[in-house]
C-alpha cells in the first residue's frame, strides 16, 4: 500500500501517523513518499532539504519481530537497499558511512533516518526514511552541514529520473527488509561493511557524552560500529563519525 503526496512536511512524519491510526493503520510494508518536503528531518535534528522534484523522499512502515536494541540493524538494511536502489539504474558505486549516510565520491548524496515505535518495551513498528539528493543543484543546499553534502546531479553531471529513483528504492527496501526477515542479516551486514567508506580508516566519534579517536574496524552484528583505540576496541551504538 502506498500513499503518495506532493507536498508533506515529512514523510516519516506522516508513515508514523498512519502507523499509529486506529482506524486504519499503515500495514507492514506500507509506504508514504512525496515530491517535496516542508520539514524534512535529518538525525540529530537537522533539517534535511527537499526540494520538489529534486530528490527521493520516501518512508516505508514495517513491523518487525525484533528486539529494540536491533533496531539499528534497519538502518544499515535500509541503506543497502538505497544504495543497490541508485545502482540498478546506472549510477557509479554508492558508498555507505556508518550508521545511516550514502556517499559517492565521498560526498553526501542521500541519509536514512529510522524511527522506531517502542511500547512495553517490545517494538511495535519502525519508519524507515530515505532521502536522495538526486538533482539537487548547488543552490539547493542553502547552509553546507558537517560532512559535504552534493547530489547524483552535482557527482555525475548528469540528470537522474525522479520517479524511476523512488519507485526503484521502493522495490530494493522491500527485497532487502525481506532478506532480514528470513535471517539474511550476517550477509547484508557484510555486504554493508564491504561498502562502508570509513572501514579501516582514521575516524573520529562523536556521541552523546565522549569523543573517540581510533581506526573503525568493523561492523559488529548489533549493527554497532568498532572502533579501535589505544584504550582498545570500543561498540559504538550511535554517534556522528568524522574521517578525513
Ligand atoms: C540523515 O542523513 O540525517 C537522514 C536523512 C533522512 C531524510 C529522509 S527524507 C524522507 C524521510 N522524511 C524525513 O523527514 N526524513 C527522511
Amino acid at each position: 500500500m502506498r500513499r503518495h503526496f506532493d507536498t508533506i512536511d515529512s514523510t516519516n512524519d506522516a508513515a508514523r501517523a498512519w502507523a499509529r491510526d486506529a482506524i486504519e493503520p499503515a500495514p507492514h510494508g506500507a509506504f508514504v513518499c512525496a515530491n517535496e518536503q516542508t520539514g524534512g528531518r535529518g538525525r540529530q535534528g537537522r533539517t534535511w532539504v527537499s526540494p520538489k522534484g529534486k530528490g527521493v523522499y520516501l518512508s516505508l512502515v514495517w513491523r518487525p519481530k525484533i528486539a529494540p536494541h536491533h533496531v539499528g540493524q534497519l538502518t544499515i538494511v535500509t541503506a543497502l537497499g538505497a544504495a543497490r536502489a541508485m545502482e540498478t539504474l546506472g549510477t557509479p558505486p554508492i558508498d555507505t558511512k556508518w550508521p545511516n549516510d550514502l556517499l559517492l565520491n565521498r560526498k553526501k548524496i542521500g541519509g536514512i533516518l529510522c524511527e522506531a515505535e517502542i511500547k512495553n518495551g517490545a517494538v511495535e513498528f519502525i519508519v524507515a526514511g530515505v532521502g536522495i539528493n538526486a538533482n539537487f543543484e548547488n543552490d539547493d543546499f542553502p547552509d553546507r552541514p558537517v560532512f559535504p553534502a552534493s547530489s547524483l546531479l552535482c557527482e555525475t553531471q548528469k540528470e537522474w529520473p525522479v520517479q524511476e529513483l523512488r519507485d526503484a528504492c521502493i522495490e530494493a527496501l522491500q527485497k532487502e527488509f525481506k532478506r532480514y526477515e528470513n535471517g539474511d542479516w550476517p550477509t547484508q551486514r557484510a555486504e554493508f561493511i564491504s561498502r562502508c567508506a570509513i572501514i579501516g580508516e582514521p575516524v573520529t566519534v562523536r556521541d552523546s557524552v565522549q569523543t573517540y579517536s581510533g581506526i573503525a574496524t568493523g561492523v559488529d552484528e548489533n549493527g554497532f560500529l568498532v572502533v579501535q583505540t589505544v584504550d582498545g576496541s570500543r561498540c559504538i551504538i550511535s554517534g556522528e563519525v568524522s574521517f578525513h
